[in-house]
């Protein structure tokens, strides 16, 4: 279908193209110095002082979850509202995860009190993640963290460039991982970034992220080693040199994409609230400087959202849904009704909440067409 206004969009230039056309020309096309070239991008960009691409963000939080010892019979608390792929990392461990509601329908990142509510002495970890790019309140989740001796990992897939008290979101808690989805602030098709400053959970992904082994393919062409051991049951989340060549070209763009970004969303916050005021748009007075990477908005009590969400198709607007609640999928609701825990907030946010076309290349215009189609569905 062609959208008159379609959810999001792609920021590429020739630039992209000429940097994978320099990757083909150059023969060595994994691990090799562009992925290192990336990675140290990465840690100027952010301040951490490891970071290791690959395959994916999925990927990168299983790897987290290895790397902080999480296994068969311990408890993580994540979000419900989040993507599958945040508990799914957990359960690739043979872990439970515990869903925490939010903290409100203002601020749609996981609560600090649900979170200290479902403490046992099973719990492993606090696995948060940063909702659309707007930091969790990270400052009382880590203090939260260290009185109970807990470990923190932030699933950041949406918050490229996003910080809070000037500290980059993905360095705030014991590991940090990024996505590179093609739907991203920043792009490499398939992609994502783990960051930690903690050198021995760095030496546990460099390890696992290839195998299991002591040495990397690079290492030996450069004649920096000549064997391996394989020291660890480890993976292959390698990424290549054409996508690490993409992420650094698209790591260039991503402030003033972001800054973009903003900026629609101003127009949009102002138009709604003259326009549609019944609508509310969450995040109003958020501490931290996000990176936008999607605009929610909730829609008034009672909308059946699903006609609404046809009704902007027709007017040939694209919506999506973030998120159906994670612990109403099959395969976890049945473990989630066992524990008897409720998430209020979660379940009328999932009932209200549509998420609006918003991309850098995005005009002025069509924000207002975007508002102008709900105006005339709603009023
Ligand atoms: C919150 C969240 N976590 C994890 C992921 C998984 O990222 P990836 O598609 O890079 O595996 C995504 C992306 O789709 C996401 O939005």
């Amino acid at each position: 279908m062609e959208w008159r206004v379609p959810l999001s969009d792609v920021n590429f230039t020739s630039d992209e193209e000429e940097a994978v056309r320099e990757v083909v020309h150059s023969g060595w096309l994994s691990m090799g110095a562009v992925t290192q070239a990336f990675e140290a991008d990465f840690r100027a960009f952010t301040g951490a002082k490891h970071a290791f691409a690959v395959t994916n963000a999925t990927a990168a939080l299983h790897l987290a979850c290895l790397a902080m010892g999480i296994g068969p019979g311990d408890e993580v608390i994540l979000p419900s509202l989040t993507f599958v792929a945040t508990a799914n990392a957990v359960r690739y461990t043979g872990a439970d995860p515990i869903f925490a509601d939010i903290a409100s329908l203002d601020d749609l990142n996981i609560s600090p009190n649900s979170i200290q509510s479902l403490i046992t002495n099973k719990t492993k970890a606090i696995m948060v993640m940063h909702y659309g790019g707007f930091a969790c309140y990270m400052p009382l989740i880590n203090q939260i963290a260290e009185t109970h001796g807990l470990s923190v990992i932030e699933d950041a897939a949406h918050g490229v460039g996003a910080s809070l008290d000037g500290r980059a979101l993905g360095t705030w808690g014991g590991v940090g991982c990024y996505s590179f989805f093609a739907n991203k602030n920043m792009t490499t098709g398939e992609g994502g970034m783990l960051l930690t400053d903690d050198d021995t959970v760095a030496e546990k992904i460099q390890i696992l992220r290839s195998h299991g082994m002591t040495t990397l393919t690079w290492d030996r062409h450069k004649g920096h080693a000549y064997t391996y051991d394989v020291v660890d049951l480890g993976y292959n989340y390698r990424i290549d040199e054409i996508r690490s060549a993409l992420g650094r070209v698209q790591l260039n763009k991503v402030r003033d994409a972001n800054q973009r970004r903003e900026a629609l969303v101003s127009l949009y916050r102002q138009r709604i609230s003259h326009q549609v005021p019944q609508i509310s748009v969450p995040f109003k007075e958020h501490p931290g400087e996000s990176s936008h990477y999607i605009f929610p908005v909730l829609l008034p009590k009672g909308t059946d959202k699903l006609a609404f969400m046809a009704g902007m198709r027709e007017g040939g607007i694209q919506t999506s849904w973030h998120y159906p609640p994670v612990h109403h999928f099959r395969i976890y609701e049945d473990d989630w009704r066992a524990r008897n825990n409720q998430l209020p907030l979660t379940e009328e946010t999932a009932q209200r909440e549509i998420t609006l076309p918003l991309y850098p290349a995005m005009s002025e215009e069509q924000v207002h067409w975007v508002v102008d189609a709900m105006d005339k569905l709603l009023n």
